[in-house]
C-alpha cells in the first residue's frame, strides 16, 4: 500500500518514491476533501524546516544523479600551455559534471526543470507531474499519509529484501525515448547502501530495507499512525509454540519518530514484527505487520498472511475474545496441511492437534498427519 509509481518514460525506469519524507505533508484540508470525495482542491506542498536540513532529504540516499558532459565552447580543446600549467586541472575539466537530486527535488520538479538543457521532454514531464502528480489526490507525493479516518488499519508489507533507492542516469546520445541510459542503480540492504557498479555510497541506509520493489522509507510510512504507546511483538511466521517469541509491550513512540524494535532473529528464520496500538483512539485500532523477506508481488498469497488475516478476523467476530488483538502466543495447526511428520520425534509434530491417520494415497508420513477432529478446542486459544 501507499505508494505510486511516478514513471516517466524519457528515463526509462520506474521510481518508487512515494511517499519520500516525513517531513513533507499535505494540508489535512486536502486529506478531508479527498475522503469526502471532493476533488481536484489545489493545495500547497508543506515540508517543514527538518526535510531541507537533512541530508538526502528524508530519503537513505540521493534519488537520481545524472552524469552530463561538460559544455565546453572556446575552452574545449585547451592549448598545450595550458595543459603543461596544470595537468591535473584539466582532465578534472574533462569529467562529466555529476547532478544530484533528492527525492523531494524529485518529487517538486526541480529534476525536470534542471535537466531541461539535455532533455526536450522536460516541459512534458514538469506537466505530467503537476497534472498527475502534485493535482491527483491519490498519485500526490506529499498525500495522504495521515491516519486514514476508519475504525481498523492494518497496514501489512514485506520487509529485508534488496530494494532499490537510488539511480544514476546519462545522456545516451540518442533520441526520444532512448535518450538516457541508466548507468547505475543503488540498492538498500543489511543497513547498508550499495551499487551495482560496486561503488560506494554515501547515505543513511536504514535499518530495515523494503519489499524488493518498495523502499522501506514508503512502506513504513504508516509506523506514524501508531500512538505514543505500542505493544511489540516478534514470532516466527512458521508454526510456532511461543518459545521463540519477543514481546515489548508499550514502547514509548514519540510522534514522528523511528519506532525500531530492540529485538533479535535467530538465523534461517522468518519473522513476523507486530506492532500494534488499541489504546490511542478509543475504540479504533492500528497496527502493522511487518514481515521478513515478504515480496511485494507475493505477499497477499502467502499462507502467513492469509493464515493471520484469518485469525484475525476470527478472533473480532468472536462474542467471546477478551484481548484487543489475537493473541500472539502460539501458532498451531489450522489445517491439516499445516500438520507435518517431526522426523526428529518420531511423530507428528504439534501433538496436541495433529495425529497420524494413514489414508490409501498418502505418499510419505506428513501427508499422514491430519487434524485432530477436535477444532473448537483448536481455536479456543486464539481467542
Ligand atoms: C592545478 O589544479 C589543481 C586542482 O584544481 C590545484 O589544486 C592546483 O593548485 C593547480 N596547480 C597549479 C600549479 O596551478
Ligand atoms: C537501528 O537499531 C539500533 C539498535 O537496534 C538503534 O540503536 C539505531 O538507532 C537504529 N537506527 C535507526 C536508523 O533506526
Ligand atoms: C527509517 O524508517 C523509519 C520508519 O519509517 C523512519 O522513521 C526513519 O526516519 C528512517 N530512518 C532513516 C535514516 O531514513
Ligand atoms: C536492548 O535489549 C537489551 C537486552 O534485552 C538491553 O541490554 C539493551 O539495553 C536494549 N537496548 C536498548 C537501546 O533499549
Ligand atoms: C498492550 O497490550 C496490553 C495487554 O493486552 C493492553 O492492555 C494494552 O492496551 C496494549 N497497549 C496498546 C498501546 O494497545
Ligand atoms: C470427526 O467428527 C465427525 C462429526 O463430528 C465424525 O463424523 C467423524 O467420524 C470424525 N472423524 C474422526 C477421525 O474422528
Amino acid at each position: 500500500m501507499g505508494t505510486a509509481r511516478l514513471m516517466f518514460n524519457s528515463f526509462a525506469a520506474s521510481l518508487w518514491l512515494l511517499p519520500f519524507s516525513e517531513y513533507c505533508k499535505a494540508d489535512n484540508i486536502y486529506w478531508k476533501h479527498f475522503f469526502e470525495g471532493k476533488g481536484g482542491y489545489p493545495h500547497r506542498q508543506q515540508c517543514d524546516e527538518r526535510e531541507y536540513t537533512s541530508e538526502y532529504s528524508g530519503w537513505p540516499t540521493t534519488l537520481v544523479s545524472i552524469e552530463v558532459p561538460t559544455v565546453r565552447g572556446m575552452d574545449a580543446y585547451p592549448s598545450i600551455m595550458d595543459l603543461t600549467d596544470n595537468i591535473t586541472s584539466s582532465m578534472e575539466c574533462g569529467k562529466p559534471t555529476l547532478l544530484s537530486f533528492s527525492a523531494r527535488e524529485v518529487s517538486d520538479g526541480t529534476l525536470f526543470k534542471t535537466i531541461q538543457d539535455y532533455d526536450p521532454q522536460s516541459k512534458a514531464l514538469i506537466h505530467q507531474l503537476e497534472k498527475y502528480y502534485q493535482g491527483d489526490p491519490v498519485l500526490n507525493p506529499l498525500t495522504p499519509w495521515e491516519r486514514p479516518p476508519i475504525k481498523n488499519v492494518f497496514c501489512i508489507y514485506g520487509i529485508d529484501s534488496k530494494t532499490e533507492v537510488g539511480y544514476y542516469f546519462a545522456p545516451s546520445g540518442k533520441p526520444y525515448p532512448d535518450n538516457w541510459i541508466i548507468t547505475d542503480v543503488i540498492y538498500e540492504f543489511e543497513r547498508s547502501l550499495l551499487s551495482r557498479s560496486g561503488h560506494s555510497v554515501s547515505g543513511k541506509p536504514n535499518n530495515s530495507s523494503g519489499d524488493g520493489t518498495v523502499s522501506y522509507n514508503s512502506l513504513s510510512m504508516c509506523k506514524h499512525w501508531l500512538g505514543p504507546k505500542v505493544n511489540i511483538t516478534r514470532a516466527p511466521q512458521a508454526e510456532h509454540d511461543g518459545s521463540d517469541l519477543q514481546t515489548s509491550m508499550n514502547v514509548e513512540h514519540n510522534h514522528g519518530q523511528d519506532l525500531f524494535p530492540n529485538m533479535t532473529r535467530a538465523p534461517h528464520v522468518k519473522y513476523i514484527t507486530y506492532f500494534e496500538d488499541a489504546e490511542s483512539i478509543p475504540g479504533w485500532r492500528t497496527a502493522v505487520w511487518e514481515l521478513d523477506k515478504a515480496n511485494h508481488r507475493n505477499i497477499v498469497r502467502m499462507p502467513v498472511v492469509m493464515r493471520e488475516l484469518w485469525l484475525e478476523m476470527w478472533h473480532d467476530m468472536h462474542p467471546y475474545s477478551k484481548s484487543k488483538f489475537v493473541t500472539k502466543a502460539f501458532r498451531g495447526p489450522l489445517r491439516h496441511e499445516d500438520c507435518h511428520w517431526d522426523y526428529s520425534k518420531a511423530r507428528c509434530a504439534f501433538p496436541e492437534f495433529c495425529e497420524y491417520r494413514y489414508t490409501f494415497g498418502d505418499v510419505h508420513l506428513g501427508m499422514s498427519c491430519r487434524l485432530k477432529n477436535s477444532s473448537t478446542k483448536l481455536l479456543r486459544q486464539y481467542l
